[in-house]
């Protein structure tokens, strides 16, 4: 739509840091386990050699699922199970774990058990699900690290559906847990939700929805559910707030409509008594909480007297078993709007049959009216929805069918590749959105050697086969897995066409390696392209280094490539290869930064990287200076440490020349004045970031250069491999 169209970084409001609040701005007081991570300690208790995937597969899967079955219904005092079954409530667990994925960046989701941790753990939407996770931890415990938390999480709402009686198209494990927050940009409010909280989307004001960004409060995981910022009279806003947020998450309106109903078919919103009844979030409760929030004394909880969203009642007359009612209920009443108990916008039916009333959670003999939270009430008053929602009242199989897949898709659309899935309840059937691609085969030694050599023979530069070998792979994201140089789709839309690619030159080396590959998949040509101008590139510069490849690489087609899913791979900046779309409302250095963490890279890497495609002219076009930005030094295409080393050099000073002030900037001769270089934020952060310099340094001084050459070659072949699941997942399917 219209409002997604927007940059990512681009909001109103001038420069903001990458990470909007984080952590520390909402506790500043919490205990800082930061610094025991420093000097690269990893938090994580389990050490790097540990094969979670492996200790996946030796579980008693069948026994698992019956042990989850059983806690389903096994009530306990302390948080008692609403209609005796916990069943829902796991449901909401896992929706929330998985709801956080968002498209723009591939961050958030399911996979690493996040929801452990701050601010996930505390945020208003995500309210008592510290019960939930805390019921599973008897399972946690027996099972120990064959099963992750993320995992559980995911695996324990699929148990739940399945024991109400609803459709599962399958489950996939191998989500690895980490052990500290991730930090990741949730936005820059000062307030999570509440009163006067600013909503994000408000056109009125001309105000969208700021890339990557996938809700509309802070606090939220989707939307307002009494309507937006609370208002229920505006049926055209929800529908608008949940299309936009839905298809942040790669969900189109028919799985919304499918997910949300058949979410609600379960369980009851928690609205007994006004919120400040109740203590405050986890992060912040007294260490006697031992991490629970959101409290009231056991007896009010034994009553059922909770307040979670502050809506209060179920949808349904059968709120622990799948089936139509809720689109039955949704169509055969009008519905009149009430305040619950603690004071929230919902909507109660009008008259009501007896049959048609809820069962109290507590007391199944004792009758209560059903709801319909203004989100709800989208799925018959938008259009769009509403066709979708008729289709579904009159069809139980298409909704079984469209609920399963979009809650399957939901939980694993962060998993990135099929390979990557364990376990045995994996669906045989590929899906789109896994973008799949075909298997490659081996090329033997001597035709991987004929085509480096005559690759060089080819004409084509080494800037220029650099270039496209980093195009194809630098798409890939660690965050969701996606993208990435298998498959070959930088020869197909969107990705040939995008401005970062240089299109044009691209597929003159497109088809040049086409031509010349024989039966070497485009996959891998490309990065043998690139490994054998790397190798010419540094024998130029002195040094004799092999770049490993490993191939075995598939092309995919375009009929394996949802074209619109893969248009937020867009890169809107490149450090690596000193591009910037347009200026944005964060620093261009802060998404170098962003895009090396989603490569997966430490800081050394990411400098030798920068420095050694510049000194490569691996640079994209620049409309005044061509390939020249940061290219600093005269023998372009030899791999070598003159960008650190003319960075570095007090001959030289800088300045800014472009009319914005500091995005471009012009190296001059000291003495003459004389223009020597042009330069880019990204280049000259090198010299004026400590940290960063501190690198340049050690690359600059003399014997650096091999630790530059070795560094830059390992990074560069970590990034061409970075999504080879097929290979590193292959053992575990034998
Ligand atoms: C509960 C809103 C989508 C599953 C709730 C509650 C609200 C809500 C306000 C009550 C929480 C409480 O007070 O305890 C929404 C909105 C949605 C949405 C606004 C989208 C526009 C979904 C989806 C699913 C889902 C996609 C799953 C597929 C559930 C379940 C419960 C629930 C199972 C009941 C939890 C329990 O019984 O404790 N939802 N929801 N919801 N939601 Fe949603």
């Amino acid at each position: 739509g219209e409002m997604s169209g927007g940059c990512p970084f681009h909001g109103d409001g001038g420069v903001r840091s990458l990470l909007g609040r984080t952590n520390r701005d909402w506790w500043p007081d919490s205990l800082n386990l930061e610094i025991l991570t420093q000097e690269g300690k990893s938090a994580d208790p389990h050490g790097e050699d540990f094969d979670y995937a492996e200790a996946f597969n030796t579980i008693d899967y069948k026994a698992l699922k019956e042990d989850l079955k059983a806690l389903m219904t096994d009530s306990q005092d302390w948080w008692p199970a609403d209609y005796g079954h916990y069943g829902p409530f796991f449901i909401r667990m896992a929706w929330h774990a998985a709801g956080t994925y968002r498209t723009g960046d591939g961050r958030g989701g399911a996979g690493s058990g996040q929801q452990r941790f701050a601010p996930l753990n505390s945020w208003p939407d995500n309210g008592n699900l510290d019960k939930a996770r805390r019921l599973l931890w008897p399972i946690k415990q027996k099972y120990g690290k064959n099963i992750s938390w993320a995992d559980l999480f995911i695996l324990t709402g699929n148990v739940a559906i399945e024991s109400m009686g609803g459709p599962v198209f399958g489950f996939g494990g191998g989500r690895k847990d980490v052990y500290e927050p991730e930090t990741v940009y949730w936005g820059t409010e000062e307030k999570w939700v509440d009163e006067g909280v600013e909503t994000r989307i408000n056109p009125d004001e001309g105000k969208a929805l700021d890339n990557p960004l996938a809700a509309i409060q802070m606090g939220l995981i989707y939307v307002n559910p009494e309507g937006p910022g609370g208002n229920p009279h505006d049926p055209e806003g929800m529908a608008r707030d949940m299309k936009e947020t839905f298809a942040r998450m790669a969900m189109n309106d028919e799985e919304t409509v499918a997910l949300t109903a058949g979410g609600h078919a379960f369980g009851k919103a928690h609205g007994a008594k006004p919120a400040d009844s109740f203590g405050g979030a986890p992060e912040s409760e007294a260490l006697a909480l031992q991490g629970f929030g959101w409290l009231t004394d056991a007896e009010e909880i034994g009553k059922g007297q909770i307040t979670t969203s502050g809506i209060e009642g179920a949808w349904t007359p059968n709120p622990t078993e799948w089936g139509g009612d809720y689109f039955r209920l949704l169509f055969k009443y009008e519905y009149e709007l009430v305040q619950s108990p603690a004071g929230a916008n919902q909507w109660q039916p009008i008259d009501p049959d007896p049959e048609d009333m809820a069962p109290d959670a507590r007391d199944p003999s004792k009758k209560v009216p059903t709801m319909m939270t203004t989100a709800d009430m989208a799925l018959k008053r938008d259009p769009a929805y509403r066709a979708i929602s008729e289709r579904f009242r009159d069809d139980q199989a298409a909704l079984d069918d469209a609920f399963a897949r979009a809650w399957f898709k939901l939980c694993h659309r962060d998993m990135g590749p099929k390979v990557r899935y364990m376990g045995p309840e994996v669906p045989e059937e590929d899906l789109i959105w896994q973008d799949p691609v075909p298997a490659g085969t081996t090329p033997s030694d001597s035709a991987v050697a004929d085509f480096k050599s005559k690759v060089l023979d080819s004409g084509l530069t080494v800037s220029e086969l650099v270039k496209a070998a980093w195009a194809s792979a630098s798409t890939y994201r660690n965050s969701d897995h996606r993208g990435g140089a298998n498959g070959a789709r930088i020869r197909l839309a969107p990705q040939k066409d995008w401005a970062v690619n240089d299109p044009e030159e691209l597929s003159k080396v497109l088809s040049k390696l086409d031509e010349i590959r024989g039966d070497l998949s485009m996959a891998d040509a490309i990065v043998l392209g690139g490994a054998a101008a790397i190798e010419k590139a540094a024998k130029d510069g002195g040094f004799d280094v092999k770049v490993d490849v490993t191939t075995g690489r598939g092309d995919a087609t375009d009929e394996q490539t949802d074209v619109d899913s893969f248009e937020p791979l867009e890169p809107f900046a490149d450090g690596f290869r000193n591009y910037l779309k347009t200026k944005a409302n964060v620093k261009t250095e802060d998404m170098l930064i962003d895009r090396a963490q989603l490569l997966g890279l430490s800081i050394p890497e990411m400098t030798a990287l920068v420095g050694g495609m510049r000194a490569l002219g691996a640079v994209s076009h620049h409309a005044d200076h061509g390939s020249k930005i940061g290219v600093f030094t005269d023998r372009p295409g030899v791999l070598s440490t003159d960008f650190f080393v003319n960075l570095l050099d007090m001959g030289n000073r800088w300045e800014t020349v472009d009319e914005s002030g500091d995005e471009e900037f012009v190296g001059r001769d000291r003495k003459t004045g004389e223009e020597k270089y042009r330069g880019t934020r990204t280049d000259l952060v090198f010299g004026s970031n400590s940290q960063l310099r501190a690198i340049s340094e050690v690359f600059a001084e003399n014997g650096g250069e091999q630790k530059f050459v070795d560094t830059f070659v390992s990074a560069w072949t970590k990034v061409m491999d970075a999504d080879r699941f097929d290979i590193r997942c292959a053992k575990y399917h034998k």
